[in-house]
């Protein structure tokens, strides 16, 4: 775990590895980013992996962001703080939105893309935000009941869902507000990075149409669907998602040799 200060405000920050070019992943609802500690560990000997905890998260102090906007421009903020100009940008669900508003809106920062457990539209049952608002160990009870595949581990499911929990008051709420207002639908042809779309076969919050529909409209991407896995692939299935970024990286760092020998 380490520490940058961004604007007076404490980031946290997992950290692993070295090599070009580096991967920044972000974390999604209610979560940080150790989410990610299987793909920092397995990626390490071939890419510097960075993975933030967003404002409101974790150990980063400041006030939630009100957007999915709001937190690509903290992303941004914080990629600039590290001296990391071009990266591989990967995000898990809220984080994917993240990761491909990055993508959409600061193109020349993102080498490759990889989305999550995500979609370029992230509408919420309604019923899951009254009870958040209202009853909140409710709502996360009506949250995690969704997140996993149907055998997933009982101590991953315990695990994930006393996580979730323990988020301060409005977090959980404030992100899922910000995924039902996000909406790149029609903006997916603007993307040309790389892009590798990984989704569990029994995803029932970002179902693996929405994957699907990445593979439909950004050129070239590579979609995956994950046997056994629900929404947190990452966490349900990490060899396979480690292989699938390893992939992803893999042929960002081939292609910008490629690019550099002919310039040369
Ligand atoms: N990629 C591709 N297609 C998408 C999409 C995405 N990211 N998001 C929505 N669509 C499609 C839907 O499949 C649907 O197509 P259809 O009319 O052919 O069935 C259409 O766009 C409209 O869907 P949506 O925007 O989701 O509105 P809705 O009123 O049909 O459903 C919910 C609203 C909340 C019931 C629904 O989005 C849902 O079940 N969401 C999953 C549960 C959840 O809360 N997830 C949290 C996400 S962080």
């Amino acid at each position: 775990m380490a520490l940058v200060n961004l604007d007076g405000i404490d980031v946290g920050y997992e950290s692993s590895g070295r090599g070009a070019p580096a991967v920044c992943l972000v974390h999604g609802t209610g979560g940080t980013g150790a989410v990610w500690m299987r793909q920092l560990e397995g990626l390490a000997d071939v890419a510097r992996v960075v993975a933030p905890d967003l404002p409101g998260h974790g150990r980063t102090g400041g006030s939630l962001p009100r957007s999915i906007a709001e937190s690509a421009d903290f992303v941004a903020r914080f990629l600039d703080a590290l001296g990391l100009d071009r990266v591989v940008i990967g995000g898990h669900s809220m984080g994917g939105a993240i990761a491909l508003q990055v993508a959409l809106g600061r193109p020349e920062r993102v080498a490759g893309l990889a989305l999550i457990g995500t979609g370029a539209r992230l509408r919420v049952l309604p019923r899951l935000l009254e009870l958040l608002a209202t009853a909140y160990p409710e709502g996360v009870d009506l949250l995690m009941g969704m997140a996993l595949a149907a055998g997933a581990p009982a101590e991953l499911r315990a695990s994930l869902h006393r996580q979730t929990l323990a988020n301060r008051p409005g977090v959980v709420l404030g992100d899922l507000q910000a995924c039902d207002a996000f909406d790149a639908l029609a903006r997916l042809g603007e993307i040309t990075a790389p892009t590798l779309a990984l989704c569990g076969e029994e995803d029932q919050l970002t179902p693996p149409t929405y994957a699907r529909f990445f593979g439909e409209r950004i050129a070239g991407a590579r979609v995956v669907i994950a046997r056994g896995a629900g929404h947190y692939v990452q966490v349900e299935q990490p060899d396979a998602t480690t292989a699938a970024l390893r992939d992803l990286v893999t042929a960002v760092a081939c292609a910008g040799a490629g690019r550099a020998a002919r310039v040369g």
